[in-house]
């Protein structure tokens, strides 16, 4: 019995992943540049490459996560009132292309400061914490946290604040929209000091 739902649970766990690679954009980047300049410029920058920490680096992000991240915000499945209403105005080619764009363009990375955190966080992406659960972050995002397009979005040079808020909301289930709860699940099992020392790692890591 214990089998047939462990086998349950995976069909579902790959379902989802293909559900989502199909959706993998064809795109003209070209269009979505103009969307860019027009319409993110005020807050991710025209190259993706934002000013502030609590707004993304969308620079050589996954498109298809990128893409997926928008369809979301436009269905309210991923709830955030600015991002809602930015992609209520976009067509699905608007974010299709845009997706393309920003993917392309060359992330300015943010770096890590906090000396103190990095080896707690080296630590959790490398290996996890056995004891309390937790996989290694390196093992879906990859050890240079580049990510895997179409399935693990780059967290490699993002602002340690934006991760920390992602992680928190992931936690409380605020943020519901991992596949098969995947980072909802790691999530719970991450102390407050665990978020820290791992988000400021993710930023420094190339
Ligand atoms: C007024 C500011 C603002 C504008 C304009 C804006 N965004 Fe955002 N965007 C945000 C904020 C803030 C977040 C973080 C939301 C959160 O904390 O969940 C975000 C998050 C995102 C994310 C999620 C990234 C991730 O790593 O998960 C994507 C994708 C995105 N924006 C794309 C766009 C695109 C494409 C445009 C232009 C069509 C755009 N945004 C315009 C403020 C903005
Ligand atoms: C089993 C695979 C898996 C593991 C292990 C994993 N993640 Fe994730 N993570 C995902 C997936 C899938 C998503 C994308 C969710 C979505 O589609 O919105 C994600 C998204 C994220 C995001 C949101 C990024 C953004 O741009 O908004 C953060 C932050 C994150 N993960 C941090 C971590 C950290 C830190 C660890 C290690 C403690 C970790 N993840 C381990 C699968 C994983």
């Amino acid at each position: 019995m214990m089998r047939i739902l462990a086998l349950a649970a995976l069909l579902v766990a790959s379902f989802t992943v293909n559900a989502s690679e199909e959706a993998a954009p064809k795109a003209d980047p070209t269009k979505g540049k103009a969307v860019a300049e027009t319409i993110c410029v005020a807050c991710h920058g025209a190259d993706g490459n934002s000013m502030a920490s609590a707004i993304p680096h969308l620079a050589g992000q996954g498109e298809a996560y990128i893409y997926k991240q928008l369809t979301e915000f436009k269905a309210g499945t991923r709830a955030n009132p600015i991002m809602m209403g930015m992609a209520a105005a976009l067509t699905d080619e608007d974010m299709k292309n845009v997706a393309a764009w920003f993917n392309q363009q060359e992330l300015k990375p943010a770096v890590a400061t906090n000396e103190a955190l990095i080896a707690r966080g080296k630590h959790l992406w490398r290996a996890g914490d056995a004891a309390k659960g937790i996989p290694a972050c390196a093992g879906c995002h990859g050890p240079s946290g580049k990510g895997l397009p179409a399935q693990f979005p780059r967290l490699s040079g993002q602002f340690p604040e934006y991760t920390e808020v992602q992680l928190k909301a992931f936690r409380i289930g605020e943020r519901a929209n991992d596949p098969a709860s995947m980072m909802r699940t790691i999530a719970e099992k991450l102390s407050d000091a665990d978020i820290k020392a791992v988000s400021e790692y993710a930023a420094g890591l190339r």
